[in-house]
């Protein structure tokens, strides 16, 4: 797998952001758990994928795969809570506070009414990412050897997956299988576009509240100061021509 060994363009383009994250001890170990959810998570769907299923070969192939899902959850939990037992025997608590993930925020995967074709195509360009990446952070930890010995027997398991589902894509819709990988390609991109520009939508409401908040009210706040300036201070008498107030407001 020669584009494999280097990772998606997009992955390279991050390198810097990865080396990042997987510099400082307390972010690589909310990342560990973070991929232990994802994984226990992915596992959970394929097991699903599995009951549900009519292929029995498939159901085997699916069983197999979320067996091995869930193996990394736990894997990836296990040094997480390795590295979490020697941060906290160092400081006692970590800088976050929290050091658990709020949810993974990848695309979940829908399986019930699902054809198995679509949900291959799915787990093959899944995988591939997967793999690309794992091949990324297998590199930058290379300080800590445990991890990157997980990473190594996690990327041999995505390789298997990323090629089973392939095979097997194209053995249940011989015809259409280059298709449907370009779709699902085409709605992990979509996905991910959507994500980004929420995130983009969210920053661009901060900047604009905060503009405002200091540029538009200001002039306002000014105004309604200089008018309460001449408002009188106090009570003051009700004026006599007033007409008389109703004896009840009921
Ligand atoms: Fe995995
Ligand atoms: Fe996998």
């Amino acid at each position: 797998m020669p584009a494999l060994t280097r990772g998606a363009p997009l992955d390279r383009l991050m390198r810097p952001v990865h080396q990042w994250v997987w510099r400082d001890r307390d972010r690589r170990l909310r990342k560990l758990l973070t991929f232990a959810d994802v994984e226990t998570d992915g596992g959970r769907d394929i097991l699903r994928a599995a009951e549900v299923t009519p292929d029995p070969l498939l159901r085997r192939l699916y069983l197999e795969h979320a067996i091995d899902e869930l193996r990394h959850g736990d894997l990836f939990r296990e040094r997480g809570a390795a590295l979490l037992r020697v941060q906290q025997t160092r400081r006692r608590v970590l800088k976050s506070g929290n050091p658990l993930p709020g949810g993974h925020g990848l695309d979940d995967l829908r399986i019930d009414g699902e054809p198995d074709h679509r949900l291959l195509a799915f787990l093959h360009v899944a995988e591939k990412a997967a793999a690309g990446r794992f091949t990324i952070y297998r590199k930058l930890v290379d300080d800590d050897p445990p991890t990157r010995a997980i990473f190594e027997t996690i990327l041999r398991d995505e390789v298997f997956h990323m090629n089973y589902t392939y095979t097997q894509l194209a053995r249940v819709a011989p015809r259409t299988y280059r298709r449907h990988v370009w779709h699902a390609r085409a709605k992990r991109l979509w996905n991910r576009y959507l994500r980004v520009a929420a995130a983009l939508a969210g920053l661009i409401g901060s900047v604009v509240l905060t503009v405002m908040y200091f540029v538009v009210l200001p002039p306002f706040a000014w105004l309604a100061r200089r008018a309460s300036r001449k408002e009188p201070i106090g009570w003051t008498p009700i004026a006599s021509d007033r007409p008389a107030s109703p004896r009840s407001q009921y």
